[in-house]
């Protein structure tokens, strides 16, 4: 019996908030094995496009354990990567928005001009905490974020990632009225954008938590961006999302640090993470290829 991923069984989900016990007895196993370091996440692969059987095992575990794994293959700019492993975890259905390739993946590079050089992405400029998606509707959440990376930045570009369900337990485990805070449906609200096609986007209005009722499982939706991200004048939401800040931002626990090397990738169940700001070798400037799914990872 597995007591670290949410079984498939709604009424047993860790995420009920009136069954404490499973919530209780959930989190012990999930902070027992949850990495110290972001090295223990990384998975040495020959050829992503075709994990061997136990390549995939050791991905799964990781994955069990942290909603993450990081692959390490030789550096490699085939587009088709992040694809072929998305396959190989269950996952297929694309989030398209107006800014990515015909293939559908991103390909995020600081672009000096052009349609994207005014979103955050395309810069060399600093990412703070988020899920991916986060102004999406709520029928087009992101579940499934994967990243392969072609060229590292010449300095700087490190990521920080947290999975999203240790963020859930370590506010639980302090004040549950956290949780139930953030599970409101109008916590956080992004406001008007743009969207495919360059079509005005119109504000979005959504929970941070929810647990999906078919599957038990854990959804987060999150930015820590101040300009465009407005929390429900609400003490309680208030209180929760400064708490959320404070542990995302503090040492306490669960938040790993490390670089994207070219031919190393993220494969996530859309944990949370950041960018640092970088700094670009004109002649190889940095280049990472974004796949995001609508599914959850099969694990
Ligand atoms: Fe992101």
């Amino acid at each position: 019996m597995s007591l670290v991923t949410p079984t498939a069984d709604p009424a047993r989900s860790p995420f009920r908030l009136d069954d404490d016990a499973a919530f209780r007895r959930w989190s012990d196993a999930k902070l027992a094995r949850y990495p110290a370091d972001l090295g223990e996440l990384v998975v040495e692969v020959k050829d992503p496009r075709r994990l061997t059987r136990s390549e995939h095992a050791a991905m799964l575990d990781r994955l069990r354990r942290t909603n993450m794994v990081l692959y390490a293959g030789p550096a490699d700019a085939d587009r088709a990567i992040p694809l072929a492993l998305g396959r190989q975890f269950g996952v297929t259905r694309l989030d398209r928005n107006w800014l990515s390739d015909p293939d559908g993946l991103s390909t995020l590079a600081a672009a000096a001009d052009g349609r994207r050089a005014g979103y955050i992405p395309y810069t060399d400029r600093a990412i703070r905490w988020h899920t991916d998606g986060y102004y999406n509707a709520a029928d087009r959440q992101i579940h499934a974020l994967l990243l392969h990376c072609v060229e590292p930045a010449a300095q700087g570009g490190e990521n920080r990632l947290l999975d999203h369900e240790i963020a859930y337990l370590l506010l639980r485990r302090e004040n549950p009225d956290y949780i139930r805070a953030l599970m409101a449906p109008d916590a956080l609200t992004i406001p008007p954008g743009t969207e495919a096609g360059g079509l005005a986007r119109p504000e979005r209005t959504g929970p941070v938590f929810r647990v999906d009722p078919a599957s038990g499982t854990l959804h987060m939706r999150h930015t820590a961006r101040r300009h465009n991200a407005v929390w429900k004048d609400d003490p309680p939401v208030r209180a929760a999302a400064r708490r959320l800040h404070a542990i995302l931002e503090g040492s306490e626990a669960g938040v790993l640090r490390g670089l994207l090397q070219a031919g190393m990738g993220l494969i996530s169940n859309n944990v949370l993470h950041d960018r640092a700001a970088f700094e670009d070798d004109p002649e190889s400037p940095r280049l990472l290829y974004r796949a995001r799914f609508y599914d959850r990872l099969d694990i």
